[in-house]
This record gives structure tokens, C-alpha cells and sequence, in this order.
């Protein structure tokens, strides 16, 4: 089923978010994989970071929702693309043995997870809220998700997500304000209460090129 501008924006109004407008629904831009996309991958690969197998605990931070929908730039979803995301912790450390952040880690984070979209293209993640975390003295990554969209026979798109309530440390973001300004809002989501588990959601459709 293909999906059109006009389903689009009923869509974002329907989930509140009336910021979506026609501008942001243009081609994701591609952002830099980052030095902490896993070597070694947790033995809990699910689409629930907030719970790893067998540990009695759950995460620490605030539990949210990464929602959206993967599509083509001619918007017709991608049903079976590969999401995977990435991402700190609560206190902004990685589970990465390159990650020089001293912050304390926390061991009942997932960390990474991946999902497939389903017939009509969206996919969905619960996750935390990550930290963020320093990189110079005067340079603090704010909180970011990664993300990873694979489909076979096709170059793959690296991205990350930004939340527009951390806007102070978004504005000051090397990596982020890489992305000419009126594009920044692609990769930018804000989170919203409705979901049935009272959690925040944060929308993101992906759109390929
Ligand atoms: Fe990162």
C-alpha cells in the first residue's frame, strides 16, 4: 500500500505532531556511524533495550518509544528493512570497549537492538532516553540515537536521531550542524505522551533515497 503526502500529514496531526510538515518529508541525510557501533554484540538482540535476557533487572533512565515508518523517497513503504539502533546509556557510556567516558555503565541496557518493518514499513523500538556525553572539553554530544537501515541489493543509511527538547546542546552539535539547518528537523523528533504504556513516543520515519 502506498502511503501519501496527504496520509502522511494526517498522520503526524493525528499523533500530534503538527511540526510535520511537507519540507520534512524529504530524503533522511546520512550521518556519520560513529566510533561505538558494536563489536561484539549482546546476546539480547530484540527490539526492547530496556530488558536483557536473564538479568532480573530492568534499565535505568527514562523508557520510551522510537516509532516510524521506512519508505521510499516516492514514500511507499519498505516492508523487511533492517532497523538497527545504537546507543548510550542512561549516563552516556557505551557498551564499547573504545568508549573512553568514565561515566559508570549501566549493565541492564541492551545497548543495541534491530527489528524488521512489517508489511506496511513501520517499526518500532522501546528504548531510554540515552545520556549525553562528553567528547572535548568544550564539545558535549547531546543524547542521540544511531541507526542502521539495511535492505538488500541496496547501499544501507546511517543515521542518528536528536530529541528537540535538548535544543541548547543540539544547536552546539558539530555532527548534527552538519546537516544544512533546513534539514536538521529529519533527524530531530520530539517526544510526545501516547502511548498505552504511558511512556513518551518519539516518531521517525525514515526516508530512503
Ligand atoms: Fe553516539
Amino acid at each position: 500500500m502506498s502511503i501519501t503526502r496527504r496520509q502522511i500529514l494526517k498522520q503526524g496531526k493525528m499523533l500530534g505532531m503538527g511540526f510535520l510538515t511537507w519540507p520534512l518529508m524529504t530524503i533522511t541525510p546520512q550521518q556519520t556511524q560513529g566510533p561505538f557501533y558494536p563489536i561484539i554484540f549482546p546476546l539480547d538482540e530484540d527490539n526492547d533495550l530496556t530488558w536483557v535476557k536473564d538479568r532480573k533487572k530492568q534499565a535505568l533512565g527514562e523508557k520510551i518509544i522510537i516509532r516510524g515508518q521506512v519508505l521510499t523517497a516516492n514514500y511507499k513503504p519498505v516492508k523487511n528493512a533492517k532497523v538497527e539502533i545504537w546507543q548510550a546509556c542512561y549516563s552516556g557510556r557505551y557498551n564499547h570497549e573504545y568508549d573512553p567516558n568514565q561515566a559508570a555503565i549501566d549493565p541492564n541496557f541492551q545497548g543495541w537492538g534491530w527489528t524488521n518493518t512489517n508489511s506496511e514499513g513501520y517499526y518500532t523500538f522501546k528504548t531510554i532516553k540515552p545520556g549525553g556525553y562528553p567528547v572535548t572539553n568544550d564539545w558535549k554530544r547531546p543524547p542521540h540515537i544511531h541507526f542502521k537501515i539495511t535492505i538488500p541489493r541496496q547501499t544501507e543509511l546511517i543515521t542518528q536521531l536528536y530529541f528537540a527538547e535538548e535544543q541548547e546542546l543540539n544547536q552546539k552539535d558539530i555532527i548534527l550542524q552538519r546537516i544544512p539547518r533546513n534539514k536538521q528537523d529529519l533527524v530531530i523528533t520530539k517526544l510526545i505522551q501516547g502511548d498505552a504504556l504511558n511512556l513518551r513516543v518519539g516518531q521517525f520515519n525514515i526516508i530512503l533515497s
